[in-house]
C-alpha cells in the first residue's frame, strides 16, 4: 500500500518527538525508560494508519505498545490519532521492520503483531514478506521466552506461505482461524483499517498465533 504524499506529515512528526521515535537504535535495550515503567512491550510491524495499535493501547493501559511503519505519511496519520488520545503507553516508530534487531535488545519484546502485511505475491518478492525467514530470525531474537506472534490477513496465499515458513522455522502454533470473524475469537478482536475494508466486502479473515 502506497499512500499519496501529504506535505504536513513530516513536519508534524518532527514537532512531536515525545510520541514518534525517529532514531529507534538509540533506545535499544532502554524502551522501558521511554515508557517510564516495566510493563510488557508489544510491537505492530506495518501499522499503516494506526487504528489497531491506538485501540490496543486504549484498551490495555497496563501494557506498552509500539507502532512501527515504513511510510512517513502513514506515521503522520497514526500520530494524528495519538495526538487526540495522548496515550502514555503508545510510541510510534518511523522505520523499516527489517531493522528490528537494531531497535530492540534480545528479549525486550513481549509480542509482535503483523496485520494485513503486504502480500508480495511474486516469487522474486518472497524475501520482502514479513513472515520470510530473515524476519522470523529477528522476531526470535527480540521476543522474550514467552513471546508470541499474532498474524492476520485476508490474503490466502500469504497465509498459506506464512504457515509453511513458520513451520519450517520450527515455530509452534497456538491457534489458526480460517474465518476469524465467525469464530469465538472475534469477541476480543480489535479491527485494523484493512480488516474492516476487506470484511465489509465479505472476505474471510485468516489469523494465526505462534511462538518460537
Ligand atoms: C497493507 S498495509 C496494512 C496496514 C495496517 N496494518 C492495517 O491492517 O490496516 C501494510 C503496511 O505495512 C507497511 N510495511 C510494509 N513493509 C514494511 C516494513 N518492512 N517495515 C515497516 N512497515 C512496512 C506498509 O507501508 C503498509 O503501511
Amino acid at each position: 500500500m502506497r499512500l499519496r504524499n501529504k506535505p504536513w506529515a513530516k513536519p508534524l512528526i518532527e514537532e512531536n518527538p515525545d510520541f514518534v521515535v525517529t532514531e529507534p537504535t538509540k533506545l535499544k535495550g532502554k524502551w522501558h525508560t521511554r515508557f517510564q515503567n516495566n510493563n510488557p512491550i508489544f510491537v505492530e510491524i506495518g501499522m499503516g494508519k494506526g487504528r489497531f495499535i491506538v485501540e490496543m493501547a486504549k484498551k490495555n493501559p497496563e501494557k506498552n505498545y509500539i507502532g512501527l511503519e515504513l511510510q512517513t505519511v502513514a506515521v503522520g496519520i497514526a500520530l494524528k490519532k495519538q495526538l487526540e488520545e495522548k496515550l502514555p503507553n503508545l510510541q510510534l516508530i518511523c522505520a523499516n521492520g527489517s531493522g528490528l534487531g537494531e531497535y530492540f535488545e534480545k528479549g525486550e519484546i513481549a509480542g509482535i503483531y503483523l496485520n494485513f502485511s503486504d502480500p508480495w505475491p511474486k516469487k522474486r518478492q518472497t524475501k520482502r514478506r514479513l513472515t520470510y525467514k530473515t524476519f522470523l530470525e529477528q522476531y526470535k531474537e527480540v521476543l522474550d521466552s514467552d513471546g508470541h506472534i499474532e498474524f492476520k490477513t485476508d490474503n490466502q496465499g500469504l497465509f498459506e506461505y506464512s504457515l509453511v515458513s513458520m513451520n519450517n522455522f520450527g515455530m509452534k502454533f497456538d491457534g489458526v482461524w480460517l474465518d476469524l470473524h465467525s469464530s469465538p475469537e472475534a469477541e476480543d478482536n480489535v479491527m485494523t483499517e484493512y480488516e474492516e475494508k476487506f470484511s465489509k466486502k465479505g472476505q474471510p479473515i485468516f489469523k494465526l498465533e505462534a511462538h518460537f
